[in-house]
């Protein structure tokens, strides 16, 4: 899960390094380091914690060199610490490598070595790596980069120098992303897009056994038989600004602000003709007899809330799996299945594999996914990209939106299809859909009342989400919000749920958020509501409730009202509340919002 990169060009590589490190840095952020070739050798500074830390290290130091190689890590294999840090230099100092993945055989591997007399000096299994380079290199480079590829079990990503060839910069990948960024004062390899774009937009998506051999001059690709490989150099439309700030405190409250626009920008995707379009009209859906939408996280809850749309509007069953249990439980499914991926970043190692699996046994994939030539959108059947554009903060909110658009349209798309929803009651549903961005945007009027609620709930230690259906559906992306960026415990459960066991939990000012949007379902998710406050919780109703009345509970009801539409879109709304609401809990808690504790944006380790 960590965050790699390399360059190779006319410019001190340290400060460049450095600075498309901060645009890895939510993919972990244990530790941070980078290698040059220095005047004696490789220059290796490498620290514990965040990339600041690393910064401040190199403040005093000289190092300088136009080739290079930095890594920030979530550590997988040893805890964080200096010594585990990446780049790792083989025993000889002839080899330096940063890893992003997992070496499965590192343990095999690493006795072997060291019974040949190499001393290891990290826990990690990435050291392995530059460990064996150095004892197979004969002084052919691409020899030995093939080689250690045929070596390795697991999934890497791997930048490599060595000492001999001080010019050149190696890179090669297995399951784990890896692009080439060229640009005019030079050459780079990365994890992901955002790293180079201050750069360049120009790239090259590296496949699974390509090698890339970069110098300041060029970038060449060869396979595993060293043969010269020709690849498409791609423009990527991403921004240099998208990736920044832009004045606001956190990536997580700008990207928050940019959903009426992604929200605007996705459904042009896919209403007007163009790719997204041709791919949601192209599908036969009569040719499936069961819809399986398979993700994690928040991926996994836009999956739970498309479940009730396809269900109520194309009257299919939908089973939402998350990817992590699809993957192991050999399931029934065939030739007459549409596997839904949902992935922001294309590379979730569970969601890979559920797609792996589900393709293995002759199901249809078709995925939903915002990083452009990422493993999942390359590897599917088909492929609907979102249009939110990068997404830095580690908890994900535009992209999320732009996943519940897709969806939206797809099962809109597949009812008229099956015949079960008329064209007009289609152009009615999507003329309404059409207003998503606006009534969005007038959410942002209420910021006020859900930052002052916000403050209120800094002291809670657990915050429950109820709803009903679709609104039950959002509760479990509004929870994991919550706890993901500000540590608040916190559960979501269907309201006619709490009386199963949960109701226990309820005690004197326990907040639990209610959302309700399903107008036929207002007085049962009320009823629930009155059963918390007379256990002495206080409530926060969010939704579009035009009988509620707060003033009648004694200050124990607060409520956010939302924008009226049809309920199948309404999720589109209330998320946005939640995601203010846990964007403000975390702020006032000053805790660091956009690279929460323990977590990575992209998680592509098991
Ligand atoms: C999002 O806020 C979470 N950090 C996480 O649940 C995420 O949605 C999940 O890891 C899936 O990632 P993906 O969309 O890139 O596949
Ligand atoms: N396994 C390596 C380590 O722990 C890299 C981790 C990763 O890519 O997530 O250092």
């Amino acid at each position: 899960m960590c965050g790699i990169i390399g360059y190779a060009g006319n410019r001190n590589a340290v400060p460049v390094i450095v600075d498309g490190l901060k645009k890895l840095e939510y993919r972990g952020y244990d530790s941070a380091g980078i290698a040059v070739f220095g005047a004696d050798g490789f220059d290796v500074v490498k620290q514990k914690g965040r990339l600041a830390a690393l910064e401040s290290r190199l403040e005093g130091s000289v190092i300088a060199g136009n080739v290079g190689i930095g890594h920030t890590r979530w550590a997988t294999h040893g805890e964080p610490s200096d010594v585990n840090s990446h780049p790792h230099v083989g025993s000889k100092s002839k080899i330096a490598i940063v890893h992003n993945g997992i070496i499965e055989n590192y343990k095999r591997l690493k006795e072997r070595l060291e019974r040949k007399g190499v001393r290891f000096v990290s826990q990690t299994d990435s050291e392995v790596i530059a460990q064996l380079a150095e004892y197979y290199y004969k002084g052919d480079l691409m020899d030995t980069v093939i080689k250690v590829s045929g070596a390795l079990e697991g999934s890497y990503a791997l930048g490599i120098m060595c000492l001999d060839e001080p010019d050149l910069l190696v890179a090669v990948r297995k399951d784990n992303p890896l692009i080439v960024g060229v640009a005019e004062h030079g050459n780079f390899i990365a994890s992901d897009v955002p790293a180079v774009l201050k750069h360049t937009n120009k790239v090259y998506y590296l496949e699974d056994g390509e090698i890339a051999v970069l110098t300041k001059d060029g970038a060449d690709f060869l396979n595993m038989d060293k043969e010269p490989l020709k690849k498409r150099l791609e423009t990527v439309s991403w921004s240099f600004d998208s990736a920044e700030k832009g004045g606001y405190p956190h990536f997580m409250l700008k990207e928050i602000m940019e959903q009426p626009k992604v929200l605007k920008d996705t459904i042009h995707s896919v209403m007007s003709n163009g790719e997204n379009k041709s791919v949601a009209d192209g599908l036969d859906i009569s040719a499936f007899d069961k819809i399986v939408i398979t993700a994690c996280g928040s991926a996994y809850n836009a999956g739970v809330v498309a479940k009730y749309v396809f269900e109520r509007l194309c009257r299919v069953s939908v089973e939402v799996e998350l990817a992590s249990e699809f993957r192991y439980k050999d399931a029934v499914i065939d030739g007459k299945t549409l596997v839904i991926l949902v992935s922001q970043s294309g590379e979730t190692a569970d969601t890979i594999a559920a797609m792996r699996e589900a393709k293995s046994k002759g199901a249809v994939t078709l995925s939903i996914v915002n990083v452009i030539g990422s493993t999942i959108a390359k590897e599917a059947d088909y492929c609907l990209l979102t249009s939110a554009g990068p997404e830095i903060a580690v908890a994900t909110t535009k992209a999320f939106s732009a996943q519940l658009v897709l969806l939206y349209v797809l099962a809109a798309r597949f009812a008229v299809k099956l015949g079960k929803l008329p064209p007009e009651s289609f152009a009615e549903l999507m003329s309404e859909f059409e207003t998503l961005p606006d009534k969005a945007k007038e959410i942002f009027e209420h910021i006020d009342l859900i930052q002052k609620h916000a403050s209120e709930c800094v002291v809670c230690k657990s915050i429950f989400f109820i709803g009903r259906n679709i609104d039950y559906a959002i509760a479990l992306e509004g929870s994991l919000k919550l706890k993901e960026i500000s540590y608040i415990h916190s559960e979501a459960y269907a309201g006619g749920e709490l009386k199963h066991g949960t109701i226990s939990l309820i005690e004197e000012d326990t907040l639990v958020v209610a959302i309700s949007n399903c107008k036929r379902l207002y007085g049962k998710i009320m009823s629930n509501v009155e059963q918390v406050i007379s256990r002495g919780a206080k409530v926060l109703l969010i939704g579009c409730c035009p009988e509620a009345e707060p003033s009648s509970y004694d200050g124990k009801l607060s409520y956010i009202g939302l924008p009226e539409i049809t309920e199948l879109f309404s999720p589109s709304l209330s998320v946005i509340v939640l995601q203010l609401f846990s964007y403000y809990v975390a702020a006032n808690k000053g805790l660091d919002i956009d690279k929460p504790r323990n977590l990575a944006k992209s998680v592509t380790v098991e």
